[in-house]
């Protein structure tokens, strides 16, 4: 590992279980620059569970699900964030923290879901059902926020659906997320036709091949797999709760039915555990590297500014579900 500066060279440690040595050596003059600018910057990086090890495990601050990052960028106190994951998850952060800059390193780091539906969809769907509660994903725009009354996630989606105390609600724009949950629940769910492009990809005989080549196997799967997925899987939930799985039970054969950085991320704290690796990789979140991260911070770009018409009520449909 010669030739290499000490802060970087110290973190390989973290990640030799899923990055090699050969390619390490890639990274460490960005590691170091982005470690430099955050203290110049007054800035921390946010970094979804989807990141890539030398984002998630070198340079990130403050990593989780969607829901997690919500939460925790709330408290931050510098000045600037970095979101190291897709627009909606940096709207977010900007809605939570109107006062600060928030950066997203790539503009083009979106997501199948939030493409999937409108404003004026939600509008038609309020039209359609009268009176009936829109809770929203938080993979949406701002503006599609501002038209409902309550977001979600996968991580609270089910306690989101039974907090508002009515018969049915209109769970939008994930088809199999609203199913998955209205499998949970006596709440009548009124589903939108959006998927994640990642996850509507895997199959139950995905899930019964794995199982015959890899005996013992205990299969985990993300919430936004459509229901006969699910179905087949041991455990559902959220990018976090599959790794408070990992953690808890400590399975000795696992897969994880979700992005391929998951795997990686989450072996790095359990080498005891064996991670059988197929998986989706989501080319929204592969935009995000550490050289535009570096370059984000460089050139403070770019920010995230949500019209002030909108940001109001968008903001409101966060804090109500952080409220839950
Ligand atoms: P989580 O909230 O479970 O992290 O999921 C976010 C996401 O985009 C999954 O595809
Ligand atoms: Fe969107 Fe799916 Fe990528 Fe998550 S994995 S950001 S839901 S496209």
């Amino acid at each position: 590992m010669s030739g290499i500066s000490p802060s970087a060279a110290a973190l390989y440690s973290r990640v030799e279980k899923v990055i090699p040595a050969i390619e390490w050596p890639v990274f460490t003059d960005d590691i170091d620059a982005i470690l430099r600018l955050k203290r110049e910057r007054n800035a921390v990086i946010l970094a979804h569970n989807y990141q890539t090890p030398e984002i998630f495990h070198c340079v990130a601050d403050i990593v989780g699900d969607s829901l997690a990052l919500a939460r925790k960028a709330m408290d931050v106190e510098a000045d600037v964030i970095v979101l190291a994951g897709v627009h909606f998850m940096a709207e977010t952060a900007k809605l939570l923290n109107p006062g600060k800059t928030v950066l997203i390193p790539d503009m083009g780091a979106g997501c199948s879901l939030a493409d999937s539906i409108t404003p004026d969809d939600v509008r038609l769907m309020r039209q359609r059902y009268p009176g009936v509660p829109i809770v929203t994903y938080v993979n949406t725009s701002a503006a599609v926020k501002a038209e409902s009354d309550i977001c979600c996630t996968s991580g609270n989606a089910k306690a989101v659906v039974e907090s508002l105390g009515v018969p049915r609600v209109i769970m939008l724009p994930d088809e199999y997320l609203a199913q998955n949950i209205a499998a949970q629940t006596d709440v009548e769910i009124i589903a939108w036709k959006g998927h994640c492009e990642v996850h509507e990809r895997f199959t139950p005989e995905d899930i019964r091949e794995l199982r015959a080549a890899h005996p013992g196997l205990t299969v985990l799967a993300h919430p936004e797999c459509p229901p006969d997925v699910v179905d087949e899987a041991d455990f559902a939930g959220s990018t976090a709760a599959m790794s408070d799985y990992v953690g808890t039970v400590k399975p000795a054969r696992v897969v994880l039915m979700t992005e391929c950085s998951m795997s990686d991320n989450v072996a790095v704290d359990h080498p005891d555990v064996e991670f059988i690796r197929p998986c989706n990789l989501c080319p929204h979140m592969k935009r995000i590297t550490l050289a535009n991260i570096r370059t984000a911070l460089e050139e403070m770009r770019h920010p995230v500014t949500i019209e002030p018409e909108l940001s109001g009520r968008a903001r409101l449909a966060v804090e109500r579900m952080l409220a839950v």
